[in-house]
């Protein structure tokens, strides 16, 4: 089956084109054939976050370039077969909120015909409303103009699915599940607007057990970064100036509190430390570089412990085989390096995959995966039926 898959749900624009067969554990074969994407992060920086208005104009702007560049690499860009007028008129309604959008698909179909693939797969959730808006109505143009079905697919199982391949040949041939993927499984998925604990008893089952109550990890990095002037996204420069105070050995002058961490449940809070860092910044200002490294490396150090400590706890009690972590946090040096620390500390049986950072964070090869699946068991939407939900949650797929 080939599919062409669209992911808009936060600041990445990303399209990609793959050609799947089998099935989990039975002769699986997964190929990108094409694969573009456009980070918005340089067009929000100046925000010190995601502008949701700023993103869905990006996205509108952006998805056809990026579809025409992923068909290009996969050898899709067909001679045109004008389609009916009828078929434009019809894409115009769908698009009538994306004028720019319906512009660039009526310059591309003067250009080239139906691209040879049997479906398309298009993120309806969760991230923000109006950015998966614009993917979602792509997806429904293409569909008309084409007459491929659609296939919905939730972000976090792309993020959980993706996890689970091994990653040899990126980005081509991503191949196979890693042997390592057994069930019951734990999937910590960080991102700048997640955080959550999902428990997988098997192949494409999910239960929230745990989530935040308040900031992402990831805003957590971004809005700390702010506070000590460091540019969007926050993660990698908290990252960086971390590692400066450990391999300076700079004192521990520093101790925040683990938030939740003694808590019964597996949800996390991250508001509070965002706060003990503003009141610190307020007391000591101007801060020395010193200072910004040390504030960066406790509060590295806190939200990793926090995050490790559940993670663990989570697998203890439900048996886990394997641990996954996806979302772009997961692109932390480390707090990878204390997971897996932890794990083998506590001698622990469960398998730790983690997608090298490429993968880690928002792209389309992993909508493409979750996909595939919902395509092989027919589980195509109607047009009417497929909406954006900002807050979807992760349960028993179709
Ligand atoms: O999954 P993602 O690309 O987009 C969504 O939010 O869905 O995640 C982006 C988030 C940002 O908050 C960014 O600061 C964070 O991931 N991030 C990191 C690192 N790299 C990216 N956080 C901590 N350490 C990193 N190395
Ligand atoms: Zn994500």
């Amino acid at each position: 089956m080939k599919i062409l898959a669209i992911e808009t749900s936060c600041d990445e624009t990303a399209v990609c084109v793959v050609r799947a067969s089998g099935s989990f554990g039975r002769d699986f074969r997964f190929d990108v054939l094409g694969n573009a994407l456009y980070s918005q992060a340089a067009v929000h920086a100046p925000y010190g976050g995601v502008f949701p208005n700023l993103a869905k104009r990006e996205h509108a702007r952006n998805l056809v370039p990026l579809m025409r560049e992923a068909l290009r690499q996969a050898d899709m860009l067909t001679e045109p077969d004008l389609p009916e007028t009828d078929a434009l008129e019809e894409i115009k309604n769908i698009l009538a909120r994306e004028p720019e959008l319906f512009e660039s698909i009526a310059a591309f179909v003067v250009e080239h015909g139906k691209a040879p693939i049997d479906a398309i797969a298009v993120t309806a959730g969760p991230g923000l409303e109006p950015a998966l808006w614009v993917g979602i109505n792509f997806a429904k143009a293409l569909s008309r103009l084409w007459n491929v079905p659609i296939v919905a697919v939730n972000h976090m199982e792309g993020h959980i699915l993706l996890s689970l391949l091994t990653h040899s040949n990126i980005p081509t041939n991503i191949g196979m599940f890693d042997a390592r993927a057994k069930f019951p499984m734990i999937a910590l998925l960080i991102s700048g607007g997640h955080t959550e604990l999902v428990l997988s008893e098997c192949f494409r089952s999910y239960r929230l057990i745990g989530e935040t109550r308040d900031d992402a990890a990831g805003e957590a990095f971004d809005k700390v970064a702010r506070l000590l002037d460091l540019p969007y996204p926050g993660g990698p420069e908290i990252s960086r100036l971390a590692a400066q105070a450990r391999a300076e050995n700079l004192p521990a002058v520093l101790e925040f509190t683990r938030p939740m961490l003694r808590d019964e449940s597996y949800d996390f809070s991250f508001s509070g430390l965002k706060t003990a860092v503003r009141k610190l910044v307020e007391q000591h200002a101007p801060l020395s570089d010193d200072f910004k490294k040390q504030i960066a490396r406790e509060f590295e150090q806190t939200v990793s412990d926090v995050l490790v400590g559940k993670t663990l706890r989570a697998a203890d009690e439900f048996n886990a085989q394997t641990i996954v972590v996806g979302g772009g946090v997961s692109a932390n040096a480390h707090i990878r390096a204390e997971l897996s620390r932890a794990l083998e500390a506590r001698g622990s049986p469960a398998k730790l995959l983690i997608p090298p950072p490429e993968l880690a964070t928002d792209n389309a090869i992993m909508i493409a995966l979750a996909g595939y699946f919902s395509a092989q068991n027919g589980a195509f939407i109607d047009h009417a039926a497929l909406k954006a939900y900002g807050g979807l949650k992760l349960e028993k797929t179709a």
